[in-house]
């Protein structure tokens, strides 16, 4: 897919500002579309996905409580800041594009405790240790330059109150030719690359998905430290591998299912890796066949129709097909089939992030579908 205005930051020392040049420009045009391509089409449907992207995806495993604080980085016109509103004392939503942060405003001026800012790279118009929760979500995936990112890192260690979690989602991609490149098109992570980060920062990391793909989240809890607030008011409660269905998982892709189980236990691979066979055998395979045997080996069920015409659509619009992977690896629905609730002895906060060995076999009912959208 061509996307315009995804300026090339080379040469450039201040990317900052090409990032800024480029984000008013597609607000200009089109926000609702470059903000969210697979559901920009209609206010309606924009608005509602960011509803369900909040309860599916940013607050998966979170409870907030309602004297809560929480910020945005990246909040786009307020998509997910709006619902958050709701569940929350106060949300700042700060973002590069003067015109996002306008239509934001305007968006939102029904919505008393929402503040929107502009920034240049940090969270500056919020104080220290003031916060209970920061996420972002397909916002790093653009940014050009990793010192952009780490900043923000260091900034959400600064407002947050201790044990505040911070929660994001980057892409997890191996590098390819295009990452890094422009305004559209930004850095990648290596899981291991992030959870050095984080930890150097100040985080314990309390939970890592979608490794590999392009919704990798990690979900960190501010350390404690001498004379920083504490907070409670944003709880996390992680899950675990459920080993059996792990297992047939294994199978479905092609592989020795217990050997499978084990590697993934022992973070010798990751179920992104795993897919790797699959992708290759169907390069050629038709659009709506690929997409039903996607859904068939991760999910193990076949697709609703609204999620193959969704897919068949990105890949006929020329997005690449392993994004169907991705975003199946990264969905709730893959989450709720292959991961089961932390068993009550091992608390969330202090749970290192390598899935125990201890899974219980009974897995969650499964209502939800459909993926992240791709932005
Ligand atoms: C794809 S949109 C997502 C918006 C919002 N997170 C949502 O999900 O509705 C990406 C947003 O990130 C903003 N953005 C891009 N680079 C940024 C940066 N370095 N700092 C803050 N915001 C940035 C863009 O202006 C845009 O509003």
């Amino acid at each position: 897919m061509k996307i315009p205005y995804a300026r090339s930051f080379f040469g450039s020392r201040r990317p900052s500002r090409l990032m800024r040049k480029d984000w008013d420009l597609r607000a200009r045009e089109n926000a609702l579309f470059y903000i969210d391509c697979g559901h920009g089409e209609s206010e309606t449907e924009f608005w509602a996905s960011g509803r369900k992207d909040l309860d599916l995806l940013i607050l998966r495993g979170i409870s907030l409580a309602p004297d809560a604080v929480a910020v945005e980085i990246g909040c786009g016109i307020g998509r997910i800041l709006r619902p958050l509103a709701g569940r929350a004392a106060r949300a700042y939503g700060v973002d590069i594009s003067r015109e996002m942060v306008r239509r934001a405003r305007r968006a939102l001026r029904d919505v008393p405790n929402v503040r929107v800012f502009r920034t240049k790279g940090a969270l500056d118009k919020i104080p220290t240790a003031s916060c209970d929760f920061v996420y972002s979500f397909i916002v790093f995936q653009h940014i050009p330059v990793k010192s952009a990112v780490s900043l923000y890192i260091g900034e959400a260690v600064r407002v947050l109150k201790g044990r505040g979690i911070f929660r994001f989602q980057a892409d997890g991609r191996a590098s390819g030719e295009a990452a890094g490149t422009d305004t559209w098109n930004g850095v990648r992570y290596a899981a291991g690359e992030l959870r050095g980060e984080l930890e150097a920062a100040g985080f314990e990391v309390l939970d890592a998905t979608g490794e590999d793909t392009q919704y990798m989240w990690f979900t960190a809890c501010r350390r404690s430290e001498a004379g920083r607030p504490e907070s409670a008011a944003a709880q996390f409660s992680g899950a675990v591998w459920d080993v059996p269905a792990l297992e047939r998982l294994g199978g479905r892709l092609g592989h020795d299912p217990a050997e499978t189980a084990v590697r993934i236990l022992r973070g010798e691979t990751g179920v992104r890796l795993l897919a790797e066979g699959f992708i290759a055998a169907h390069r050629d395979t038709a659009p709506a066949d690929y997409v039903r045997r996607a859904y068939r080996a991760i999910l193990d069920r076949d697709p609703d129709p609204d999620g193959l015409a969704f897919y068949i659509r990105e890949i006929e619009s020329g997005i690449a097909r392993e994004n169907v992977v991705d975003c199946l690896i990264a969905s709730p629905e893959f989450d709720a089939k292959h991961r089961t609730k932390r068993p009550a002895a091992e608390s969330a906060t202090s749970a290192t992030t390598r899935p125990s060995l201890t899974a219980e076999s009974t897995r969650p009912s499964l209502t939800a579908e459909s993926g992240p959208e791709e932005a």
